[in-house]
């Protein structure tokens, strides 16, 4: 069941209340009284087209919209990617942290398997934050300058030389997704950690892991099928304005 304008917000979370993070993403708060969603995202100035395509893309798997969503601006986008992002980095990883070093430093498990989850969870940030610094201070400007140039529809040559000295093919090639490794981090908590008179914690940190891979699957998907053929798109209409001067 997909999710449509007239239902009622509140509707939506006791439908799937895993969209929770993702509509905060949008800063849409909690307090939704009997407003639909389209009320709330005018309260809130937010694009409901573009709000009804990423909540049904995240709700339902089998929903992904290409050609909705590849007609929405580029910067519209990107802000979202970028919120998420923030949510990634300010909010997810810091609360899995927190449990992960909460289980490493109890008597629940031998100090050397702490040790072990520690340092792969530590690295494993080190990953996260260096692909999302490429795409934030990289790819992102990149796509925003195309976008601003392009709304102008005239274009320097000196500016054309600096935009055509990148281009998305670059970052479509060198995009790698980040999930591999948090398959390997379950693991170690699924198979490898002596069994546990009792798994709570574990399974505190385990659901937080599926449900942040998840999130990232979905990023990245976004970030593939939406943002790439869009900025392909706007590399060929350069193209075309500057043949024409
Ligand atoms: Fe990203
Ligand atoms: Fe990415």
């Amino acid at each position: 069941m997909l999710i449509t304008r007239t239902m009622k917000m509140a509707d939506v979370i006791h439908l799937d209340h895993h969209l929770l993070p993702i509509i905060n993403r949008f800063t849409i708060q909690l307090g939704f009284e009997d407003k639909t969603v389209e009320t709330v995202c005018a309260d809130y100035e937010v694009n409901t087209e573009f709000f009804l395509e990423i909540i049904n893309t995240y709700h339902d798997l089998s929903y992904f919209p290409l050609q909705n969503l590849q007609r929405f601006k580029a910067s519209l986008l990107i802000s979202y990617l970028q919120r998420t992002h923030q949510y990634y980095l300010t909010s997810k990883i810091p609360e899995i942290e927190q449990f992960i070093n909460q289980l490493a430093f109890s008597n629940k498990i031998e100090p050397a398997h702490g040790k072990l989850l520690i340092d792969f969870f530590q690295s494993y940030q080190t990953e996260l934050t260096t692909h999302i610094n490429r795409e934030e201070q990289k790819v992102y400007p990149y796509v925003k300058r195309l976008e601003e140039i392009l709304s102008k529809k005239s274009v320097k040559q000196q500016i054309a030389n600096e935009l055509l000295s990148y281009s998305i093919l670059q970052y479509e090639q060198e995009h790698e997704d980040v999930e591999a490794k948090l398959y390997d981090l379950k693991n170690i908590i699924i198979k490898y950690l002596p069994p546990q008179k009792d798994s709570s914690l574990c399974n505190k940190i385990l659901h937080d892991l599926f449900e942040f891979e998840r999130d990232l699957n979905n990023h990245g998907r976004i970030e593939n099928l939406i943002l790439v053929p869009i900025v392909e798109k706007m590399e060929k209409e350069l193209a075309q304005l500057l043949k024409k001067h």
